[in-house]
């Protein structure tokens, strides 16, 4: 077992994990593993070479030859500035797609676990607590219905000034689920040794302080 403290946060898109991750951060000094952007920037380079999304050996070797650099607010690829490009809804739809491919992920598996140091780590996710990090002293899986996720979304897109239908973002978020649910390799479940957190009618503050009670309690 590492010895690296790990707490893994799985869950749907738009759950509000990125957000508990990056306070749990905050508050433990932990690092943080946001292994969908590694899904992103490979979709990213697959749209890019133009050949489609079938071609699993040419995505598998786009995702391990790629260079990557996060940045305090965003991420360098191969030399440039991805992070607006990987957050659109449509890069979110490419990563789902490459996400179901097992080479790809086989391809991104050492590199994610070469992720946890010292102090410790704050593994966000779909399978960081079924296949990335299973041996985690902590593993939440946190959901929200699909409603209240489609209005987040709603939301944060907002407050950048995109404009969005809360009708089409539903759909889209749905198309996801299933992907990521269904597919055959590491799909998004919770682990057997996972809290469920539905943040449904929670405040972010409250998911995060339930899993700082939960993470204090076991260390
Ligand atoms: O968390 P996110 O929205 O940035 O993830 C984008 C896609 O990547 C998501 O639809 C599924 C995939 N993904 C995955 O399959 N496994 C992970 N550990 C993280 C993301």
């Amino acid at each position: 077992m590492s010895a690296v403290p790990v707490i893994t946060v799985d869950g749907p898109s738009g759950a509000g994990k990125g957000t508990v991750a990056k306070l749990l951060a905050e508050q433990l000094k932990f690092k943080i593993l946001d292994s969908g952007a590694l899904y992103r920037l490979t979709g990213l380079l697959v749209n890019r070479a133009g050949n489609g999304f079938d071609n699993e050996i040419e995505a598998a070797e786009l995702a391990s030859s790629m260079q990557v650099e996060f940045t305090v607010d965003g991420v360098i690829l191969n030399g440039e500035d991805v992070s607006l490009a990987i957050r659109t809804e449509s890069a979110g739809n490419d990563a789902s797609k490459v996400a179901a491919m097992p080479a790809v992920r086989a391809a991104l598996l050492d590199w994610q676990k070469a992720f946890a140091k010292m102090p410790g780590l704050i593994a966000d996710g779909r399978d960081m607590g079924t296949t990335v990090f299973p041996q985690a002293p902590l593993k939440i899986f946190l959901t929200a219905s699909a409603e209240e996720r489609a209005q987040r979304r709603h939301k944060q897109l907002n407050e950048k000034g995109i404009s969005s239908s809360i009708a089409a973002l539903a759909a889209e978020i749905a198309e996801r689920d299933e992907r990521d649910r269904t597919r055959a390799t590491s799909p998004l479940v919770p682990a057997d040794d996972a809290i469920v957190i539905d943040s449904t009618s929670l405040s972010i503050d409250e998911v995060v302080q339930q899993i700082l009670t939960l993470w204090s309690d076991r260390s």
